[in-house]
């Protein structure tokens, strides 16, 4: 089961206006992968993590999960979203809402499960994360890892069979980002699926399964972290990635 391959990218290109921000990206993401892409910033990381949550429509290319190409206009986005879950930088949380509505309401509106089925969900994902004792919380009483972890157990609730992050540690202070990257490390041990735009390079290199560094919107190199982080073969990689080296 944990080498079918879920996801496969073909030629995607993505244009605004004149500016073409990704071009002819190809990658494949199987079960249990997970997949960190890295590069600087506008090299088209969130541009590429929202198209492949349909967020964005690609120019040209193909999205294929599971055999069918999700970029043709006759998909069913609301449908794919369910399985293709997403955790943003900045949480997202509705901030009316207390912890525990945050994460039923996906459940109860699209999931159509009944509301004691998604709280009981919805319990037991937050205590994965540890914010079982702020249920009743708003997200403004909450640090910004916190939220981050809400953010999680909601997407989490949604039981996708993958989940993407864009830079999801990239907003706290340095003091909360161990306590969210700790989460996503178990769910990586747990064998989820997930494809992470991050600039911890430490976490990419102990976490990963496969590295995707993108630059000026193509794909420059990718490879397991082994090789990424420790033989890189183009010169642009091993620029890129001695700036962290050197602080
Ligand atoms: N909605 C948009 N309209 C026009 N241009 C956009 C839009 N979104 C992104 N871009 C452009 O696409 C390029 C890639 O942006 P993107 O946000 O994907 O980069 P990134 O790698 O995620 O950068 P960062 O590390 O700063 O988050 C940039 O030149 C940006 O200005
Ligand atoms: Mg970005």
């Amino acid at each position: 089961m944990k080498e079918d391959r879920i996801l496969e990218i073909r030629h995607l290109s993505k244009t605004f206006g004149t500016n073409l921000v990704l071009k002819d990206i190809d990658f494949q993401v199987n079960g249990g992968d997970v997949t960190c892409i890295i590069g600087a910033s506008g090299s088209g990381k969130s541009t590429l993590l929202r198209c492949l949550n349909l967020l964005e429509t690609p120019t040209t290319g193909e999205i294929v999960y599971h055999g069918t190409n999700i970029a043709d206009v006759k998909m069913n986005a609301p449908k794919y979203r369910s399985r293709v879950g997403m955790v943003f930088q900045s949480f997202n949380l509705f901030n009316n809402m207390t912890v525990l509505e945050n994460c039923i309401i996906g459940q109860t509106k699209v999931l159509k499960k009944s509301k004691e089925e998604a709280k009981r969900n919805a319990l037991s994902y937050l205590e994965k994360v540890g914010m079982a004792p702020y249920i009743n919380a708003k997200p403004r009483q909450l640090s910004g890892g916190q939220k981050q972890r809400v953010a999680i157990a909601r997407a989490l609730a949604m039981e996708p069979e993958v989940l993407l992050f864009d830079e999801p540690t990239s907003a706290l202070d340095p003091q909360m980002v161990g306590e969210v990257l700790e989460v996503m490390q178990r769910l990586a041990e747990e064998g989820l699926t997930m494809i992470i735009v991050t600039h911890e390079m430490a976490f990419a290199r102990d976490v990963s399964s496969h590295v995707v560094f993108m630059a000026d919107g193509v794909i420059v190199e990718e490879g397991t972290p082994k090789q990424i982080f420790g033989e890189p073969k183009k010169e642009q990689t091993k620029e890129f990635l001695s700036r962290f080296r050197h602080g």
